[in-house]
């Protein structure tokens, strides 16, 4: 799958050299042969950028790549799809850590969606560097691939019913439980703000409802947006703003990616994964504007717009999971373009009701090269949430701090002793870069892996 393998034999080399004094220490062990091939080519050690070293029979002798120092993750992340077919190893072996980031880049660079094309060339082999931890690298490729696949597939192919089933299959492949509520049965059990988000879509709204773990271990809950297409609903978005909303479930999708790393390093925790599962459509029977929809929770909600459906679905999944006093809660979601006026596609916003969660989360985030940026649940913004009718309205009727005032409207579903995290993600590449190929992403994946395997794994040694 990630293309890295045990046994190579005849494994090309491939060196990683820095630019400047790197690049000069190798020219001066080259013969002059190579040393004129190297200039001839044009390689000046930018990171990425490779050169294939000739033998004395013509054939490739060693593959130089440039490696900026302090890119680890990435630095071979394009070499799969770039070097002929064939094996590969890393020459000098290099350290675990490093090791093990350079194997994750190469996995990772190994993606393709290919539902519904097959990709015209394979990708190439590399042998596992010696200190690499294989599992850590597999089942975060496994993860993202996941995740990937599932923003990828169009709304078509991926309703709320393909979403909820996903959840189901990882729910098998773990021999674990997972609860499917759909339909009318979200109103039965109390669930109206997801079922008044779905009920216009052909195609049912659903909750999923994931556990794994030993019941007495510290409660991680994992809530993702999973909204299968946004049409914005009745209060309609433009064609513009509509093109993207198949990857809406992005959130949902990560946190599947997430849930299925955990479970393959059985980590110490007692996992739950909710994922509500809707499609926001137009139909006689959509929910409308002005429309006040009493929650989950007993809060009154008056609909502003039927655009801001994320926040509403979340919304009952949260207070559910909020019963549980969870040690830890997350949701990610697509939930407002303003998250992404503020801090553009590669910058997922974090907001945070406890200070040291942050902390370890912001750290987690840079020490993965998985970057997220703090935003504040700034409670005087809660005026702007007022309803004359309700207890809250799901949007402001200002232009400001969009990403903010729905970070608070969720706040409203969350206890205060609940640490809890909330990741307002773009869900998708916006540009192709080595092993990030334009399409969905699973952002914070590996920021969030880390911090659950920092804050409940077994001590490392
Ligand atoms: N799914 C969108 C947010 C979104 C848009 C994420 C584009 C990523 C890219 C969400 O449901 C939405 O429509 N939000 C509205 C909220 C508004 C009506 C208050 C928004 O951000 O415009
Ligand atoms: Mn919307
Ligand atoms: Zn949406």
């Amino acid at each position: 799958m990630s293309h890295l393998v045990t046994d190579a034999p005849g494994a090309v080399p491939i060196t990683p050299v820095m630019a400047g004094d790197g690049l000069e220490s190798r020219m001066a062990a080259l013969d002059d042969r190579a040393r004129a091939w190297v200039k001839a080519t044009g390689f000046t050690a930018e990171a990425g950028k490779w050169t294939p070293l000739p033998d004395a029979a013509g054939g490739l002798a060693r593959v130089l790549v440039g490696f900026g120092g302090g890119d680890e993750l990435w630095a071979l992340a394009g070499l799969p799809d770039s070097l002929p077919e064939g094996a590969y190893r890393i020459d000098p072996e290099p350290e675990p850590a490093l090791a093990t980031r350079m194997a994750l880049g190469w996995a990772l660079g190994c993606y393709a969606f290919t539902r519904y094309k097959p990709r015209k060339r394979g990708f190439a082999h590399l042998a596992w560097p010696r200190g690499a931890d294989r599992g850590l690298v597999e089942r975060l490729a496994r993860g993202i691939g996941l995740a990937r696949d599932l923003i990828n597939t169009p709304a078509e192919d991926m309703g709320p019913a393909e979403l909820a089933g996903a959840v189901e299959d990882l729910a098998a492949r773990n021999a674990t439980p997972c609860r499917l509520i759909s339909g009318e049965a979200l109103l039965a059990e109390n669930y109206p703000l997801i079922h008044a988000v779905g009920r216009a879509s052909a195609r049912l709204p659903a909750l999923a409802d994931l556990t794994w773990g030993d019941a007495g271990a510290p409660k991680l809950t994992l809530v993702g947006k999973g909204v299968c297409f946004d049409s914005g609903g009745l209060d309609l978005k433009p064609a513009s703003g509509m093109r993207m909303m198949k990857k809406d479930m992005g959130g949902a999708a990560t946190l599947i990616g997430l849930a299925s790393a955990v479970m393959d390093a059985n980590l110490p925790v007692r996992l739950r994964l909710l994922v509500p599962a809707v499609e926001n459509a137009v139909s006689a029977n959509a929910f409308r504007p002005l429309d006040v929809i009493r929650s989950r929770k007993g809060i009154t909600v008056e609909i502003g717009n039927t655009d801001a459906e994320g926040r509403l679905i979340l919304a009952d999944a949260l207070a559910e999971a909020d019963t549980e006093a969870p040690a830890l809660l997350v949701d990610m979601a697509t939930l407002t373009g303003a998250a992404r006026t503020a801090l553009g596609p590669e910058l997922p916003a974090l907001f945070c009701n406890d200070e040291p969660l942050a902390g370890e989360l912001l750290r987690a985030a840079e020490a993965e090269q998985d970057p997220l940026w703090r935003l504040p649940l700034w409670a005087p913004y809660r005026k702007l949430l007022k309803s004359g009718i309700a207890d809250i309205n799901n949007v402001s009727e200002s232009a400001f701090a969009g990403a903010i005032t729905a970070a608070v409207f969720l706040q409203e579903f969350v206890g205060k002793a609940t640490p809890w995290a909330h990741l307002d993600t773009y869900a998708w590449n916006a540009t192709s870069r080595p092993g990030r190929p334009e399409g969905g992403e699973a952002l914070a994946l590996r920021a969030l892996y880390r911090l659950v395997a920092e804050r409940f794994g077994p001590r490392r040694v």
